[in-house]
Formats: C-alpha cells, sequence, structure tokens
C-alpha cells in the first residue's frame, strides 16, 4: 500500500544493477516506482515485489517518441513523477583510433541522447507540477579518463555539462537536479553491458591493458548496488539535492586527486594565462 507522502520514481534501466537496485530501494521504502527496461519479462520481478507499487514500461532509450509516450503514460498512471532517474547506458571500451563512427554513434545515442530524450519528455511534466528531483548516473571516466574509454566518458562528461545547465536553468522552477557518479560497481556492467571496439595491436598497451583490466576486476568491483540505491533514496527522502553525488572510495579518491592535479597545473599556468588578457 503507499501511503499519501510517498513518491513516486520513474528510473529507466531496470533490468538489472543499479536500475534495478534504486527500484527495488524505493519501494522498500514505501515509494512508487515507474519502472522501465527494453525486454518485459525484466518487468516482471519488480511488478511481483512492488504488489501494486510498481508498475513497468517498454522504454528503449534512444526512441525519442517512445520516450515522450512512456512519461505521459507514467504520469498519468501515477498522478505525478516525483523523482526522474536516468540510469540507462552501456559502456564502450577501445581506444579513440579504434572505435568506429557506428560504435561513437550508438553509444552517444544511448548514454547522451537517451539521457537528453528522457529529460525532455519528463521536463513539461516536472515543471508542470512545479516539484521533482531529476537524477542521472554519470561516471567515474566522466571526472578524469583511461586510455580505452574516450568516448564513454566523452558521452558522460556530455551529460555532466549538460546537467550543470539544466541545474541553473530548473532551479527557478522548483526543480533539483542531481549527479550520480559511480566508482566501479558490481554489476552486470562488464559482462553485459560493455562493448569492445576492434582491437588494434597499437593500443595493446593502452586501451587492450585497459580491457583486460576491466575483465579482471569483474565481480570483485569494490560498489555495492543495494547499498548505493539506499543512498540515493536517503538523499531523497532527506530533500538533499547536491550537484554531485559520488559513490563508493575509488571515486571520492579519484575526484581529490583530480582537483588537486587541476590546481597544480592552473598554479604553473594562471600568470601566463591571465598575461593574454588585454591590458586593463
Ligand atoms: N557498474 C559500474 O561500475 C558503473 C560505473 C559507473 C557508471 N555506471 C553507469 O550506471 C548505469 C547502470 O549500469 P549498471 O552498472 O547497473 O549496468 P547493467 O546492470 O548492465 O545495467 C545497464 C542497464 O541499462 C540498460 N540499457 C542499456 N541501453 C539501453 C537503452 N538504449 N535503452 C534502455 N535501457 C538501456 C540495460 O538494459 P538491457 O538489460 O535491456 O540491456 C540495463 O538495464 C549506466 O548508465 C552505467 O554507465 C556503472
Amino acid at each position: 500500500m503507499s501511503s499519501p507522502t510517498s513518491r513516486t520514481w520513474f528510473i529507466t534501466g531496470c533490468s538489472s544493477g543499479l536500475g534495478r537496485a534504486i527500484a527495488e530501494a524505493a519501494l522498500l521504502a514505501g515509494d512508487n516506482v515507474q519502472a522501465t527496461a527494453r525486454k518485459r519479462e525484466d518487468l516482471e520481478l519488480l511488478e511481483h515485489l512492488g504488489a501494486g507499487r510498481c508498475q513497468g514500461h517498454l522504454l528503449d532509450v534512444t526512441d525519442a517518441a517512445q520516450a515522450r509516450r512512456v512519461l505521459r503514460e507514467a504520469a498519468e498512471n501515477a498522478g505525478r513523477i516525483d523523482v526522474l532517474v536516468n540510469n540507462a547506458g552501456y559502456g564502450l571500451v577501445g581506444a579513440v583510433e579504434e572505435c568506429t563512427d557506428d560504435l561513437v554513434r550508438q553509444n552517444f545515442e544511448t548514454n547522451f541522447f537517451g539521457t537528453l530524450n528522457v529529460i525532455q519528455a519528463a521536463l513539461p511534466i516536472l515543471r508542470g507540477q512545479k516539484s521533482g528531483h531529476l537524477i542521472t548516473i554519470s561516471a567515474a571516466a566522466a571526472v578524469a579518463n583511461y586510455a580505452g574509454f574516450g568516448i564513454y566518458g566523452a558521452a558522460k562528461a556530455a551529460v555532466e555539462a549538460l546537467h550543470e545547465s539544466l541545474r541553473a536553468e530548473l532551479l527557478p522552477h522548483g526543480l533539483k537536479v542531481t549527479l550520480v557518479q559511480p566508482g566501479p560497481f558490481r554489476t552486470d556492467f562488464i559482462r553485459r553491458s560493455l562493448v569492445r571496439a576492434p582491437a588494434m595491436p597499437e593500443y595493446a598497451g593502452s586501451a587492450g591493458k585497459f580491457a583486460n583490466y576491466l575483465s579482471q576486476v569483474d565481480g570483485k568491483q569494490p560498489g555495492d548496488p543495494e547499498r548505493a540505491a539506499e543512498l540515493i533514496v536517503k538523499m531523497v527522502q532527506e530533500g538533499q539535492s547536491p550537484l554531485r553525488l559520488p559513490l563508493g572510495r575509488y571515486i571520492t579518491q579519484k575526484i581529490r586527486a583530480t582537483a588537486t592535479a587541476r590546481l597544480r597545473e592552473l598554479e604553473t599556468w594562471e600568470q601566463a594565462a591571465c598575461g593574454v588578457d588585454f591590458p586593463s
């Protein structure tokens, strides 16, 4: 049974991993979930778990018309959408030169344009309500990138830049915006959601090494999706909305190291950089 104070979540990519864990945590907290997946059977367990508080929708985020229709149906069914979670995404491993045009565009089609499709479909609803929390799953590759993750990191970095604007644009409309930055999490991501571009021997020591590293850490990632989902639900329950919510020790250390290195580089170049302005 949902209570009068329960929220409605709309979550993409609920077939597994973080999306499923967030849906389960929201249901456990007594909230309602409009869950999406690409295959019907992936929604059945969640609907069963939700006991009337979870409704499934088929959605491939690359289909903008489908996103508009599903968001409209979800809002009509639930009466409102309080929390939108853009979780659907997949990785592309390969040196920039190894990644074919098709692979690059497909990855952006899901990770960037898919996220944008869902946001643009949801905004008229959220703005109309004058409240709502837009949460999008980013990645460590958007904080500082590795050899072999250029395209995936670029798509996630584009998502991050988009959200910085969204936060400024949506604040006057009463809407909150948060980027969730997971480090390595023990989901199906490496096994199922990682495409490998055709390898070139020239990149064996960089992108190839990274691809090998990923296959070795599969199943041993430190991040626990259930604990991550609990923190996301807690953040929403407490009315908190940081622009960025890092998840896991790995990424907190990475953010600190990246910020420190950027500051050092700025200090090295600051005087020369300021010297290119017109004299005042
Ligand atoms: N796990 C990590 O270490 C990690 C770290 C940083 C960021 N992330 C991000 O976290 C998010 C969730 O990944 P995960 O780790 O939970 O992996 P996962 O278990 O493989 O889940 C990925 C989800 O995205 C869905 N998806 C992919 N393309 C889609 C599309 N075009 N339309 C709709 N759904 C689509 C998948 O659906 P199907 O089942 O139909 O394929 C699946 O539900 C992703 O955005 C990923 O980039 C993960």
